[in-house]
């Protein structure tokens, strides 16, 4: 909405962005309530044990529920929870997170009743987004035996938010960033996650993968270090 076109609009974001900086105000008097050196350590430095690549969907903050705090976790979110090869974002915050901080366990987590695996499904020209959900087409088609089996469409929908994480998980495998850490250091841990909006609660896929054993051959780099 842009400045000034309606009074009424302008009153409710004004008071929006008022209610986060008091938000901000009050976590921060909780927490040095609960530790007056909270803010001093953190700013030490970061030490998250763990990468989280997640929808960019408001209601699944990583942080919130998995009940960490902040430093836990680095974060990379974005429509749908995309792994893909090309995407220089993403490939940025994972080298830094693997070969920089370290971390032990790298998480893609997608959640059920996802807009954007919704849209991936559906016809309508979205424009630019096209070119993003196309990825997650791509899924359905290298999929499309399965997924063709089910007659109810939630259930399609459903296995296609799973198979999302599933080859997020694959795609993540086939970086020469996670190649050269598993030579180098036996870590990390990719895990595939999924959500539920309905009762809270993240399942286990079972993709976890610590080495190449289950990569097709073509994938594979002969790392030296
Ligand atoms: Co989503």
């Amino acid at each position: 909405m842009m400045r000034g076109m309606a009074d009424e609009s302008e009153e409710t974001e004004d008071l929006i962005s008022k209610k986060l900086l008091a938000g901000n105000r009050a976590w921060v008097e909780r927490q040095l309530s609960q530790d007056s050196s909270y803010f001093d350590k953190l700013a030490q430095g970061q030490h998250p044990h763990s990468l989280w690549i997640g929808c960019a969907d408001s209601r699944v903050p990583a942080n919130v529920i998995t009940g960490t705090s902040s430093g836990d976790i680095f974060v990379h979110r974005n429509i749908a929870n995309v792994v893909v090869h090309d995407d220089l974002n993403m490939l940025s915050v994972l080298q830094y997170a693997v070969e920089v901080l370290e971390v032990q366990h790298v998480i893609v987590c997608g959640h059920y009743g996802c807009g954007g695996v919704a849209a991936a499904l559906g016809h309508q020209n979205l424009g630019l987004i096209n070119k993003w959900l196309r990825y997650i087409k791509d899924v359905y088609r290298l999929n499309a035996v399965e997924l063709e089996k089910y007659t109810d469409p939630k259930k399609v929908e459903r296995r296609l938010v799973e198979l999302n994480v599933i080859e997020g998980v694959h795609n993540l495998a086939k970086t020469s960033i996670i190649q050269r850490a598993w030579v180098r250091r036996a870590g990390p841990l990719l895990h595939g996650w999924v959500y539920d909006l309905s009762d809270g609660l993240l399942r286990d896929l079972g993709v976890n993968m610590s080495d190449t054993g289950h990569l097709e051959a073509i994938y594979k780099y002969d790392i030296d270090d």
